[in-house]
């Protein structure tokens, strides 16, 4: 396994290849990723994962500083898996100067949930994975492949437009969410949790399934039972940003009574102590 550290270095190595499969991450890899790794392993005729914290969809008062960096770790992970390269860039290799340039999502998308408890998020994620897209791809000569989690469900969402509307040569493709045996979510977060707030952070899954079950169960008042969910949440001492069910296509609440189970999706983001989860099931 190659791991390169310029962009100079990666787009010598990657010459000689059609179709590269990348998986951009942030590092701190758990089973979650390297599932997204096997995947890309299928697709392309070189895998390479990218690992970089990327300040630029970190607001100020967020875990940039002490977002695990354990570069070591997930390289000797990959490398087990038979991953092909590691692009791991210095934060002066990939913004050598301030990143004027940026791509805006659509409000429409990207505003909502995420967007709007941690607005510009996707302004720097669209950004950095552009630019990742522009030194992964640039030379590839048959389409290449990304694979990103479906835990970041709306980040997904933004990606799979922005390709599409600026038609990059790049299929991408949702990796299924990896939990634990009682259900909850991998995510470098779940690091930050106290014994007791982990034990309790599988209420945030929970809620969601309460929520799925109900609206399959044939309960159509989604208000409603968005609010109980976040009581529920509330009173065990989370911090609700949103418990909601929505379409799949475009992230915007279904028309009353005008939804079918199969095109919707409900998603979850609360914070327990000091930590912000997220995640997500569809239906
Ligand atoms: O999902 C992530 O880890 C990040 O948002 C990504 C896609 C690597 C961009 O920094």
């Amino acid at each position: 396994m190659q791991v390169v550290h310029t962009i100079a270095e990666l787009r010598r190595h990657l010459a000689r290849f059609d179709a590269p499969a990348f998986v951009p991450t942030m590092g701190n890899l758990h089973e979650g990723h390297l599932a997204l790794v096997r995947q890309a392993q299928q697709l392309g005729d070189v895998t390479v994962a990218s690992i970089f914290v990327n300040r630029l969809q970190f607001l100020p008062h967020e875990d940039f500083d002490t977002y695990p960096r354990t570069l070591d770790a997930d390289c000797a992970q990959l490398e087990a898996l038979g991953c092909d390269v590691v692009f791991a860039p210095s934060e002066q290799e990939l913004y050598p100067e301030p990143q004027g340039f940026k791509v805006h999502p659509p409000a429409a998308l990207a505003d909502m949930l995420e967007g709007h408890f941690r607005p510009g998020f996707f302004t720097g994620v669209s950004t950095v994975v552009m630019k990742l897209f522009q030194i992964v791809f640039g030379q590839c000569k048959a389409g290449g492949h990304a694979v990103f989690g479906k835990k970041d469900y709306q980040q997904l969402m933004v990606i799979r437009q922005m390709v599409r509307q600026f038609a990059l040569p790049v299929t991408i493709h949702g990796g299924e969410i990896v939990r634990t045996d009682d259900g909850l979510a991998l995510s470098s977060r779940n690091g930050y949790l106290t014994p007791e707030e982990r034990a309790e952070a599988v209420q945030l899954p929970r809620a969601l399934q309460t929520l799925v079950a109900a609206v399959l169960g044939g309960e159509h008042n989604l208000a409603a039972l968005e609010q109980q969910a976040t009581d529920t949440l509330t009173r065990r001492g989370w911090q609700v940003d949103y418990l909601t069910v929505r379409r799949r296509a475009d992230l915007h609440p279904p028309a009353p009574n005008g939804f079918l189970p199969g095109e919707l999706v409900a998603l979850g983001a609360a914070r327990l102590g000091r930590t912000r989860l997220i995640d997500n099931w569809e239906f």
